[in-house]
């Protein structure tokens, strides 16, 4: 099971929780750069810019997507064609998308200094929210509301998860 979705969206949180239910491991690819490549992200993006973070987190993608586990990634692996190619065309997972309207999500992450993308003020982080949301939609087998508990959030996906 793979989980995408916007900067703030619970990823990680309902990641950690369907793991212990399915008892999976549970893989976030943004950790497996850090440790992969021994450094933070905000160090990746100063030194290689974007386009060298987007090609690192397609490398360990397309690793870890081999793996039998619970994958959360970071909210713009579908920005980057060839890591939008992978999750559309891999068979062994499902692809949830985890909704939310902007404005839950930036006053979840505004001010987070560890997300470079996050920091840049409002408007931009509105417009990158609004230019992602057609390539959620098309990087998915389901779109999960999370304006809910995160009971009930992840009952939603074990709903789907069983068929
Ligand atoms: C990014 C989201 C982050 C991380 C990086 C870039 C993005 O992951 O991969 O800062 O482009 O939206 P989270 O969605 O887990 O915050």
């Amino acid at each position: 099971m793979i989980l995408i979705g916007f900067m703030g969206s619970g990823k990680t949180t309902i990641a950690e929780y369907l793991a212990e239910e399915l008892n999976l491991r549970y893989i976030d690819i943004d950790d497996e750069i850090i440790k992969r490549y021994n450094t933070s992200i905000s160090e990746i993006f100063a030194a290689k810019g974007e386009s060298g973070f987007r090609e690192k987190e397609y490398e360990v993608l397309k690793d870890l997507l081999k793996e039998d586990a619970i994958i959360s990634t970071g909210g713009g692996v579908i920005t980057y064609p060839p890591s939008l190619k992978l999750l559309q065309e891999q068979v062994k997972h499902k692809v949830f998308y985890l909704e939310a309207p902007f404005h839950i999500l930036y006053d979840r992450i505004k001010g987070d200094n560890t997300r470079p993308l996050a920091s840049q003020g409002e408007q931009k982080v509105k417009v990158l929210y609004d230019s992602r949301l057609s390539f959620y939609e098309e990087a998915s087998d389901h779109i999960i509301d999370t304006v809910q508990t995160v009971e009930k959030t992840i009952e939603d996906i074990l709903n789907h998860h069983k068929f």
